[in-house]
């Protein structure tokens, strides 16, 4: 089902004690409202209590941001889907830039974690995205379609159907420039016309599609207005209420 979503992705940031303050002062801060979501994806280790700040609050999910592909094993320092579950996570990041960059995350690999994911009950908050350099050579729309293909595209129609899909240039993220709003646009119309033709019209219509990349509450609402951006993954304006509130509150249609 689509949704207007806010979503967090702390990275590696915040103690633990900053990190259930923020999340309660986000709780707090959130009314419930129809349609909307707020995704906190934070570090491993806050999960468990940030699940318990959650409670009551339907209109606030806790999401990870990364987990392993095998249920369980001799995987050293690998957290599995099974073990998030058991704490009360809600959804998995998959796929984010970073991990593919810096941890050589393939699209391969990354269709195994997504699939562990959905078998784990979980959705999967799925990441694509390009360089600067691919952008700059103009076959940014084929890439980011060649990840989704690779990544996701032979799932079953039920498995996607609980897919969250988050577009993220690499270029914009943490950089400060923010793709423009008919950037945007064109890729995420771009995404969902490729789903359409893989799961049919009404499944890519209901397809939640995020857009990441220096979000913050200056440019939340033009980039949320835009019909085919159902709101946003937010990195560094999530790690402060006073920045993520607005861009939540820029999820509401204006009246
Ligand atoms: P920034 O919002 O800091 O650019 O990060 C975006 C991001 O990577 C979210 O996953």
């Amino acid at each position: 089902m689509r949704y207007k979503i806010a979503a967090g992705n702390w990275k590696m940031n915040t103690n633990h004690e900053q990190g259930l303050d923020l999340a309660r002062a986000i709780v707090q801060g959130t009314e419930p409202q129809e349609g909307i979501k707020v995704i906190l994806g934070t570090p491993f280790i806050h999960l468990k209590d940030v699940v318990e700040i959650c409670k009551g609050n339907t209109q606030v999910g806790v999401a990870a941001q990364n987990c392993h592909q095998e249920e369980k094993g001799a995987f050293t320092g690998e957290i599995s889907v099974g073990m998030l579950k058991s704490i009360g996570v809600d959804y998995v990041i998959v796929g984010h830039s970073e991990r593919r960059q810096y941890f050589r995350e393939s699209n391969e690999l990354l269709a195994q974690k997504t699939k562990a994911v959905l078998a784990g009950g979980l959705k999967p908050i799925f990441c694509c995205g390009e360089s600067l350099e691919i952008r700059n050579e103009g076959w940014h729309v084929r890439y980011v379609k060649n990840q989704l293909k690779r990544g996701l595209f032979d799932l079953s129609e039920e498995d996607f159907k609980k897919i969250i899909i988050a577009y993220e240039p690499i270029w914009a993220i943490g950089t400060g420039v923010t793709a423009s709003p008919e950037q945007a646009q064109e890729i995420h119309k771009e995404i969902r016309t490729s789903i359409a033709e893989v799961y049919g019209t009404d499944v890519a219509q209901n397809t939640t599609i995020l857009y990441g990349g220096s979000v913050k509450p200056a440019n939340a609402n033009e980039l949320f207005s835009q019909p085919d951006v159902d709101g946003g993954l937010v990195g560094g304006a999530s790690l402060k209420a006073e920045t993520f509130l607005p861009i939540i509150e820029a999820l509401s249609p204006k009246a």
